[in-house]
């Protein structure tokens, strides 16, 4: 039983981890503890200062010392004398923001709850549990459950909660985080993944500073700009020593997460969906649903904090055929052609790309309405004949009788206003009555919290599907969304629309996903503007940047890593100079880095010389025989790119058997000793041979004295180096 309430302590175990929590005399649920198992109850870490104007609740009488302002809060609610920022906030009908939540009662459930139209981790009814601890208003029928979803063997809890008016009169929540934690003790740092679009998920490490932080988006989307996903840890914690945690929400929208460090050096951290845009109308017997956090910790480092948040959304988040089986190599014709094509083109990229052992062609944006540029035609998901003479299904028949599968790309959220279905459903678009809409990238975002918005594209979307046969979708968006307004709900609900889109947009990804369960879907959003455990949930990858630099990508796929399973990165090799940066990176590079990833081409391959074409051939080999190791190895980040001499990383299989290691160095410097990097993950007092040469290592030594990488010329030059036990 991983869970235990024994004495008003409720007690979460996993294998290596604890959790604990403890209702007080007064009926205030406080956090205990979240790390390693220590084998006690912890409630003797509470203290009660009297703190000046730190109120007291009235039953604590004259008790100055008893204040919801100090104490260590399981989940925080505002307006009662807790000044901290909290997890819940709601206005009741007279006006009043208060919310006083003590604990009712609680419930075990077997297996992992869901959430209604909410991307959850599942797992067997017999290898998870469910704690649900309901608090109720002191005041009001407010009701608030706290769900725990236990997932024992892989170290993971997530956090989810649900908001109940029992009362007569409506009730408004102006912000409903998922996960509250209260730390009191300890100096920690946090690190979080920001960045822009073609530079996303950079590592930022910063001490804790009095105050609040934040990482956020307000963009409708989870965004290129920060990542709803966040790591706390101790000063002295490195990839291989020290504590971590980490947070991971899945959702795909507008996110927050806070942290602060308040008067008691005590550290309080939130996240949910983002409260500015925000508001949600809860009439008598309404609920709200509130999107699950993944919680992990580990008090050995980052590494394994990182392969805990892999094996658990590879195989308790992603879904379907393609979950945990190997992908196909493709080929993609954005960079190669843009929207400049026709059916010939594709064809002899794809007859190329067969030759070269390339498995699937994916013909990306332009194919259908009117789109020979940006500018118009989404909406459209018709064929473009001009372009595609004899339709898709021509085109289709062509690329599979070269022994090749075929992917589209489709952006279905968006709406051109040069586009018929704009000129029939203007209504369909996001948009403010008597206000001049913002664009980007010259469109206009569809309305997804409108049924018949869903309707038309779940109707256009799975006839293409269904009388073609297309094996691959590329689920893009490409605008931050703003304007929010929709004719659907009544004016005091329209801060209710920003969360209704994703609910809309996930509803479409249910069904299509279901209907369709042999086709493979990646994620994209101008890049990996959406790159979160929410659209993992549907889509098993996600197109990790726009910028295809082999070096820039080392450091936006190192900072990926930290949450996301390799078999989630779309990686591609690209053309020279790179479209983004205009660096001329070598083939072997752009290989090397592509791999650390879903693999694929992304260029015209008839433009490259033979000698360029057979390693080429020779790349989609290694990639294949490798593939397997790459997905379900134990990854390692060894060496950190942002110090800027070089990023290695390392693939070990988990019987320790097999090791790739890859990287970039990025330049040659004269006079130099040649650079060593020490292995991580072996087993030590195993033997280990470099795959072609004779020398044989022990682990221990590997880890401790480290491998001599070959002498390096030139920049950005490509590692790859294989090490297979010889001992057994
Ligand atoms: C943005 C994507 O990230 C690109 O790969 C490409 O699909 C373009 N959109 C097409 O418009």
């Amino acid at each position: 039983m991983a869970i235990k309430i024994e004495h008003g302590v409720f007690q979460i175990e996993t294998a290596d981890t604890m959790y604990q929590m403890k209702v007080d005399a007064f009926g205030v649920l406080n956090h205990l503890w979240y790390g390693a198992k220590t084998g006690c109850v912890m409630d003797y870490l509470l203290d009660y200062p009297d703190v000046g104007f730190s109120g007291n609740i009235y039953e604590a009488e004259n008790q100055r010392t008893y204040s919801l302002d100090t104490l260590p809060l399981e989940y925080a609610s505002g307006g009662v004398g807790d000044f901290r920022v909290p997890a819940i906030s709601v206005t009741h009908e007279n006006g009043s923001c208060a919310l006083d939540l003590r604990y009712q009662e609680y419930h075990i459930v077997k297996g992992k709850c869901r959430i209604p139209g909410l991307p959850a981790v599942y797992a067997a009814d017999d290898k998870a549990e469910t704690l649900e601890i309901v608090l109720k208003d002191t005041a009001t029928d407010v009701i608030v459950i706290l769900k725990y979803g236990v997932l024992e063997q892989e170290n993971v809890i997530t956090r989810s909660v649900v908001v109940c008016n029992q009362g007569k009169t409506p009730v408004i929540l102006n912000r409903v985080h998922s996960l509250c934690m209260d730390i009191p003790y300890g100096d920690w740092e946090w690190i979080h993944f920001h960045g822009r679009h073609t530079k996303e998920r950079q590592v930022e490490r910063a001490a804790l500073i009095h105050g609040i932080q934040e990482s956020s988006s307000g963009r409708g989307m989870s965004s290129h700009q920060q990542n709803p996903t966040v790591l706390l840890c101790e000063r002295n914690t490195t990839e291989n020593y020290g504590f971590c945690m980490g947070a991971a929400l899945l959702y795909s929208g507008g996110f927050q997460t806070q942290i602060e460090r308040d008067q008691l050096d005590q550290t309080r951290i939130v996240m949910g969906i983002h409260p500015d845009t925000f508001a949600w109308q809860l009439e008598e017997g309404d609920s709200f649903y509130a999107p699950e956090v993944m919680l992990s910790c580990s008090d050995k480092g980052f590494a394994e904090l990182s392969h805990r948040f892999h094996h658990v959304i590879r195989n308790n988040v992603c879904r379907g055929k393609y979950k945990l089986s190997p992908r196909p190599v493709l080929i993609n014709n954005w960079e190669a052609t843009y929207f400049d094509f026709n059916s010939t083109k594709i064809e002899e990229i794809a007859r190329q790309a067969s030759a070269l052992g390339i498995d699937m062609m994916v013909l990306d944006d332009g194919w259908f309405g009117k789109r020979d540029s940006d500018c118009s035609g989404l909406g459209d998901w018709v064929v473009n004949e001009k372009k595609l003479q004899g339709g898709l299904g021509r085109l289709i028949g062509r690329i599979n009788d070269l022994g090749m599968k075929f992917g589209i790309w489709m952006e279905p959220e968006m709406v051109s206003e040069d586009s018929e279905l704009y000129r029939s459903h203007p209504e369909w678009a996001i948009r403010i009555p008597g206000r001049a809409p913002m664009r980007g990238r010259y469109q206009l975002a569809l309305d997804m919290s409108n049924p018949e918005v869903i309707r038309y594209l779940h109707r256009v979307i799975s006839k293409i599907l269904r009388e073609n046969n297309i094996e691959y979708v590329k689920w893009d968006i490409n605008r931050s969304i703003c304007d929010w307004y929709t004719p659907t709900l009544p004016e005091r609900r329209q801060l209710e629309l920003p969360h209704r889109y994703i609910l809309g947009l996930y509803e479409l990804l249910e069904r299509l996903t279901g209907e369709f369960p042999d086709i493979l879907f990646e994620g994209c959003c101008g890049g990996g503007g959406r790159f979160d455990a929410g659209m993992l949930y549907y889509c098993p990858q996600t197109w990790c940047s726009d910028d295809t630099d082999a070096h820039e990508r080392t450091v936006i796929q190192y900072g990926t890593s930290f949450f996301y399973p390799i078999s989630t990165v779309g990686s591609h090799v690209s053309a020279v100079p790179n479209h983004q940066t205009g660096r001329m990176t070598s083939i072997q590079a752009r290989g090397a880095v592509a791999m650390a990833g879903s693999f694929g081409y992304e260029l015209d391959l008839n433009t490259l010389s033979e000698e360029e074409k057979q390693e080429v051939k020779e790349q989609v080999k290694t990639y294949k025989r490798y593939q397997d190791l790459i997905y379900n190895g134990l990854y390692y980040r060894v060496c950190d790119p942002m110090a800027g001499k070089l990023s290695v990383w390392e693939f070990v299989a988990k019987d320790q058997s097999e090791v790739l290691v890859q990287g970039v160095v990025y330049r040659a410097e004269p006079n130099e000793l040649r650079k060593r990097v020490r292995l991580t993950g072996l087993a030590e007092e195993a033997e280990y041979q470099v795959e072609g040469e004779e020398t044989v290592y022990t682990g221990a030594a590997l880890m401790a004295g480290g491998i001599l990488l070959p002498e390096i010329k030139g920049d950005d030059v490509a590692i790859q180096i294989c090490l297979k036990r010889t001992d057994r």
